[in-house]
C-alpha cells in the first residue's frame, strides 16, 4: 500500500511476487493470472465480480519487441499471391499502423501524457505498431503495392487543416475536460485494439494463406497486449466516477468511428468492414467486441461496432 492507502497499479515481477504473498496472506479477493502480456491481477469484489485488473507495465516494457517475420518464407506470396480485396484491406491496415505516430502526437497534448504508466505504454505501443506497418508494407511490396512515409505524408497533406488542427483541437478539448479525458482516451484505445485483434484474426481465417496467417497471428498477439493495457486502464478510471462514465459514453456514441475512419475515405472503411465483418461469422466478432465494451463501468447497452456496420449497410 502507498502512504495514501491506495494500492499502486504498477507491478513489476519482484514487486508482484511480494505483493502476491502479501495479498494471499491478507484475503482471497485477488486472483492472479498469466496472459500473453504478463501477469495480471484481478480484483474480486464482495459480490464475486471481477472489478479490475492490474496490467504489468514493467513486464510489458521489458518484453516489448518488434514483430518478427525473418523466419517466414515471404517468397510464398510470389507463388501464392493474395487476391485484390485482401491487398486492399492490408493496405488500409498498413496505413493505420503507420498512422499510429499521429495518434501519439495527438495524445501528447492531452492530460494523458502526464501519466507515467500511460507514457511508458504509449512509447512501446507506438514502436510495436510501427513494425506492424513495416511487416504489412513488405507483403504489399511483394505484390507491387508500395507504401512508404511519403505516401502517408501526402495523405496527411490532403487532410490539410483537419490534420493540422487535430492536436490543437484535442488539446483544447482535453484540457477543458481535464483528467477525465484520460478515461475517454483509454476506452477509445480499448475499442480500437479489440477491433485490431478481431480484424487480423478474421483476415488470417478468411484468407487461409499459410504465411500470412502466421504473421497476422503474431501481430494479433501484440494487439491483445494493447487491449489488456487500455481495457485495464479504462475499467479502473471509469469505475471512479459516474461523470467520467457519462463523458466516455457520449464520446463513444457521438464521436467514435472505426479505426482509420478519420484518415481513410469512407469507401475504404466500408470495404474493410464489409470484407472482414459481413456475414454471421463477422457479425459474431463484432458483437463480441460490443459485449466487451458494454461490460466496462457505465457502458451497458452500447453497441458502437454493430451501429457502425449497420450505418454502412453491412449485412449480418
Ligand atoms: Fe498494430
Ligand atoms: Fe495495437
Amino acid at each position: 500500500m502507498t502512504s495514501s492507502g491506495r494500492e499502486r497499479d504498477v507491478v513489476g515481477p519482484d514487486a508482484l511476487a511480494r505483493r502476491r504473498r502479501t495479498l494471499y496472506a491478507r484475503s482471497d479477493t485477488y486472483r492472479y493470472t498469466h496472459c500473453s502480456g504478463g501477469w495480471v491481477v484481478i480484483r474480486i469484489d464482495s459480490r464475486g465480480r471481477e472489478t479490475s485488473m492490474v496490467f504489468d507495465i514493467d513486464r510489458f516494457t521489458k518484453t516489448s519487441v518488434r514483430v518478427h517475420w525473418d523466419d517466414l518464407d515471404f517468397e510464398e506470396f510470389r507463388r501464392n499471391p493474395l487476391p485484390p480485396e485482401s491487398l486492399r484491406t492490408l493496405r488500409y491496415m498498413c496505413d493505420v499502423e503507420y498512422h499510429t505516430v499521429c495518434y501519439l502526437r495527438d495524445m501528447l497534448v492531452t492530460p494523458s501524457q502526464g501519466d507515467g504508466e500511460v507514457n511508458a505504454f504509449m512509447t512501446m505501443w507506438n514502436r510495436e505498431e510501427f513494425w506492424h506497418g513495416e511487416a504489412l508494407a513488405e507483403i504489399l511490396g511483394i505484390h507491387g503495392v508500395t507504401v512508404d512515409y511519403s505516401d502517408l505524408k501526402d495523405k496527411r497533406q490532403r487532410l490539410g487543416w483537419r490534420d493540422r488542427l487535430s492536436p490543437v483541437k484535442q488539446a483544447v478539448l482535453a484540457n477543458i475536460v481535464g483528467r477525465d479525458f484520460v478515461a475517454v482516451h483509454m476506452i477509445w484505445g480499448a475499442a480500437n485494439e479489440w477491433s485490431a485483434v478481431a480484424a487480423y484474426k478474421r483476415l488470417a481465417a478468411l484468407e487461409g494463406h499459410p504465411v500470412l496467417a502466421v504473421l497476422l497471428k503474431r501481430i494479433a498477439a501484440q494487439e491483445a497486449r494493447h487491449v489488456a493495457f487500455y481495457a485495464t486502464q479504462a475499467r479502473e478510471r471509469l469505475a471512479r466516477s459516474s461523470k467520467v462514465q457519462k463523458l466516455a459514453r457520449v464520446a463513444l456514441k457521438k464521436v467514435w468511428g472505426p479505426v482509420g475512419s478519420g484518415i481513410m475515405s469512407e469507401e475504404e472503411v466500408t470495404h474493410v468492414m464489409g470484407h472482414l465483418f459481413s456475414g454471421p461469422e463477422g457479425r459474431k466478432e463484432i458483437v463480441t467486441i460490443d459485449n466487451h465494451i458494454a461490460k466496462l463501468p457505465g457502458m451497458a447497452g452500447l453497441r458502437i461496432f454493430q451501429d457502425a456496420l449497420d450505418a454502412r449497410g453491412i449485412a449480418a
